[in-house]
């Protein structure tokens, strides 16, 4: 009896503990479910252009900078934030609210160890172990392909989404590519680039909001292209600028930015024999970027 009894719970705890056990409780594990290091094979040119993207390294800041380790500081520390904790094994996954946008597949399958992990890496400027962590091509190509989730259901496992349908891929892993109803149109990029201040968090805070600067300033003053039509000419994956490239930055900001001045000068002659040196400047700034710039 007690023996049947015993499979009876192991039966009923078995499925629960698969759950669980589809979560990665490491950074590697967590870099290994998201790997896309079969593309490059087939995909030699993309794969390439992602690689010096900020796209394949969303956790490790501008010049390698580190850019979450204010989070990681011990509470109350000098510099360390909110979001901070007074113990690094305390961290959580909602201690980084950041990976919402910055590492999404956190969220949805990662345990708190991997935030542990994550902290005490970033305490010991451990910058090999955190470029791990980046936005693969799964994550843009699956986990954030399908926005209308009740409609559609989530997103498949051992499939692609883009802009048109492949029926039969290559690929070992991802067999099939279908067609997402959202890649190629901004809403996309929306989902990462913000539409302002996070309040959904019990501690508010902003990051990204270009999205809503596109729909609110550019759309409505009747701008018609989308984030791909300017940023993802014949599908480039660098998605540019590249910060870390300053050379490459200052020419598309140069290209993007037009500015044109006026002057006049003139004296003013207060009263006799005194003459004051005057000038008139007139400056417009002319943008072409569908939002504004600087983000972020
Ligand atoms: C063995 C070669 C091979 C591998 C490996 C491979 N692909 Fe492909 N992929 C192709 C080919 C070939 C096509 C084009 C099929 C067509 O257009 O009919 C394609 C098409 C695609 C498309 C659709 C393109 C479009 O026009 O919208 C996407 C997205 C894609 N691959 C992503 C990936 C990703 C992500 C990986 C890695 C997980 C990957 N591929 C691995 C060969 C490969
Ligand atoms: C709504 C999505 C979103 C959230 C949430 C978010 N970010 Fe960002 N963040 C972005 C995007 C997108 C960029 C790059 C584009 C831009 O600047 O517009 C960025 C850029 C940055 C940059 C500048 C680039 C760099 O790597 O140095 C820093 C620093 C940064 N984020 C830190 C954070 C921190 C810390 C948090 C959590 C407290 C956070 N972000 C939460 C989307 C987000
Ligand atoms: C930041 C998200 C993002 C990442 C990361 C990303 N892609 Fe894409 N990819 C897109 C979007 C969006 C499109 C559709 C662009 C369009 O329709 O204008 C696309 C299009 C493509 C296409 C079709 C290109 C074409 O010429 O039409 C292929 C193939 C592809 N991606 C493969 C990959 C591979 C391989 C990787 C990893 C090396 C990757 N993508 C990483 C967002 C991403
Ligand atoms: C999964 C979330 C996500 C998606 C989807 C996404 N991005 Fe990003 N993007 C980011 C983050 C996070 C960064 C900043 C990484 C860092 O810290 O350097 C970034 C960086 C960039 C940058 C580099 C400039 C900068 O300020 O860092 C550009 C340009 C960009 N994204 C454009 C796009 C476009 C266009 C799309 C849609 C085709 C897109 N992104 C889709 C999250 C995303
Ligand atoms: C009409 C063309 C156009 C459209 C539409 C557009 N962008 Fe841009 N974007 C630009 C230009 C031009 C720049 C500035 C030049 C540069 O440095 O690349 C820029 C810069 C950026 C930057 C860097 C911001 C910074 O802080 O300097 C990000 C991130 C970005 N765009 C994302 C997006 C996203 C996401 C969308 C859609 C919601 C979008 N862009 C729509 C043209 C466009």
């Amino acid at each position: 009896m007690r023996i049947i009894l015993l499979l009876l719970i192991a039966a009923f705890v078995m499925p629960l503990s698969n759950v669980e056990a589809q979560k990665a409780k490491t950074i590697d594990e967590l870099a290994k479910m998201f790997d896309a290091s079969q593309c490059k094979s087939c995909h030699a040119e993309i794969y390439a252009q992602w690689e010096k993207s900020h796209h394949a390294r969303p956790l490790m800041g501008v010049k390698g900078g580190l850019m979450l380790t204010p989070l990681a500081l011990k509470k109350g520390e000098k510099g360390s934030t909110a979001f901070s904790e007074d113990d690094p094994k305390k961290m959580k996954i909602s201690n980084f609210p950041c990976f919402k946008c910055h590492l999404p597949q956190a969220v949805t399958h990662a345990e708190d160890s991997v935030a542990v992990e994550l902290t005490e890496a970033l305490l010991a400027k451990d910058s090999e172990k955190v470029a791990k962590l980046q936005i693969t091509c799964i994550v843009c190509h699956n986990e954030k392909a399908i926005i209308h989730k009740r409609e559609l259901g989530g997103p498949e496992k051992g499939v692609l989404y883009s802009a048109k349908e492949v029926t039969s891929h290559p690929d070992a892993t991802f067999k099939t590519v279908k067609k997402s109803a959202i890649m190629n149109n901004s809403v996309y990029c929306g989902q990462c680039h913000g539409l302002g201040p996070n309040l959904e968090f019990d501690q508010a805070f902003q990051c990204a909001n270009l999205y809503g600067s596109y729909l609110h300033n550019y759309v409505s003053g009747g701008g018609t292209q989308s984030c791909q039509d300017c940023h993802m000419k014949k599908g480039d994956h660098l998605i540019a600028p590249n910060f870390n490239d300053e050379k490459q930055t200052s020419e598309l900001l140069a290209s993007a930015l037009s500015l044109h001045v006026e002057t006049l000068g003139y004296e003013w002659l207060r009263k006799a024999n005194t003459y004051t040196p005057k000038v008139v400047v007139t400056t417009k700034i002319t943008s072409n970027a569908g939002h504004r710039i600087p983000d972020g």
